[in-house]
């Protein structure tokens, strides 16, 4: 859960005038150009992050470089991918009103920063990273034994600690790069004196969404629903959803925890998962049936989002202009941080 603002911060603020909203804690999180969101990726992820706004000064990064990382062999779609997250994180409800909304490759401090860790991180550290390895293994057909992806989590570390992050919402799957960015900020205070806090990762408190065939949701297996599928493409695929393989017989009693369309009822309609997981282990309701009843609370959750792009996809230039803003409240901050952290190293600044 959210956990109350680190008033430590301040302290670290080293008599510098405090920004507006500088008390309630500040939060950066990231989100890859890399193909349309999924569902889980708002329940898990994005909700979270539209309900921060209130209660944090956040600042929320389209992190196309990091795309890179994985995708340098054909980079052209990442622009327009850019411009198509901002769409969905807008029509999602992240508002520049109260959010910074910020394109990572426009605030070039970034890879300044990425490049001073690089000084002092160890090779050995970054490479016992579980996630890197994982990765490696995962992808093929990609040669990832490169410079900039084993770099991955110091640029995420950069992101976070540019802006003296507090707070970074993510998923349980970042907790590895998240502990880099601790010790990274500890590393850098011990060497060049204190400069950077010691950011919380805070942990969305929804339950992780299966795919719709029960493995963990995710693009490469096919298995989500995008947040700008149509209409007719949500019925398929929850019509197709794969239940209880062991309850063949309709009056064969099922077991809704093992079923990915019980765990998308606790999800998309918690008012109706009780008397669902009842009717499913008494052999009441029948999957096709107990499916069915599941399409109108997707469609719910999906169709103001694919709307609200839709809306958004007639005034592009306007999309461009609330990132270029973002990204330029970004900047400011983060050339107070470079400064800062010039300082601290001793570099002449001429
Ligand atoms: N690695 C994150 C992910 O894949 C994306 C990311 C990049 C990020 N920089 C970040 C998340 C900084 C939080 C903070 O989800």
């Amino acid at each position: 859960m959210i956990g109350p603002a680190n008033l430590d911060y301040v302290a670290h603020n080293r008599g510098g005038v405090l920004r507006k909203g500088a008390m309630k804690g500040i939060v950066f999180s990231g989100m890859q150009p890399s193909g349309t969101p999924h569902i889980g990726n708002k329940l898990g992820a994005l909700d979270n992050w539209v309900k921060m706004q209130d209660e944090y000064d956040c600042i929320y990064g389209i992190v196309d470089w990091h795309a890179l990382t994985t995708g340098y062999e054909d980079p052209k779609e990442v622009g327009r991918q850019s411009l198509e997250l901002a769409m969905i994180w807008l029509a999602c409800g992240l508002d520049p009103q109260k959010s910074t909304l910020m394109l990572q490759s426009a605030v070039p401090e970034h890879a300044e920063l990425h490049l001073l860790f690089s000084m002092f991180l160890s090779l050995p550290r970054l490479e016992r990273i579980p996630t890197y390895k994982e990765k490696l293994r995962e992808i093929e057909g990609r040669n990832l034994t490169t410079y900039g992806f084993l770099g991955y989590p110091v640029l995420q570390a950069a992101d976070i600690l540019i802006y003296k992050s507090t707070h970074v919402p993510v998923g349980k799957d970042q907790d590895y790069h998240l502990e880099l960015t601790r010790e990274v900020a500890e590393q850098f205070n011990r060497l060049y004196g204190q400069l950077f806090p010691i950011t919380q990762t805070v942990h969305t408190v929804f339950p992780v969404l299966p795919g719709t065939d029960g493995r963990k949701m995710s693009k490469s297996y096919g298995n989500t629903s995008s947040l700008t599928d149509s209409e007719d493409m949500i019925k398929d695929k929850v019509r197709n959803m794969v239940t209880d393989p062991q309850r063949i017989k309709r009056t064969d009693p099922g077991r809704p925890e093992v079923c990915p369309v019980y765990a998308y009822y606790q999800a998309f309609a918690p008012q109706e998962a009780e008397r669902t997981a009842h009717e499913c282990r008494n052999a009441l309701r029948g999957c096709v049936e107990c499916k069915l009843g599941l399409v109108e609370p997707v469609q719910a959750v999906v169709r103001p989002v694919r709307e609200g792009v839709e809306t958004w996809q007639q005034q592009p230039d306007e999309v461009a202009r609330i990132l270029h803003t973002g990204s330029q409240q970004a900047r400011g901050r983060a050339q107070q941080t470079v400064t800062e952290v010039r300082e601290h190293l001793g570099l002449w600044q001429p």
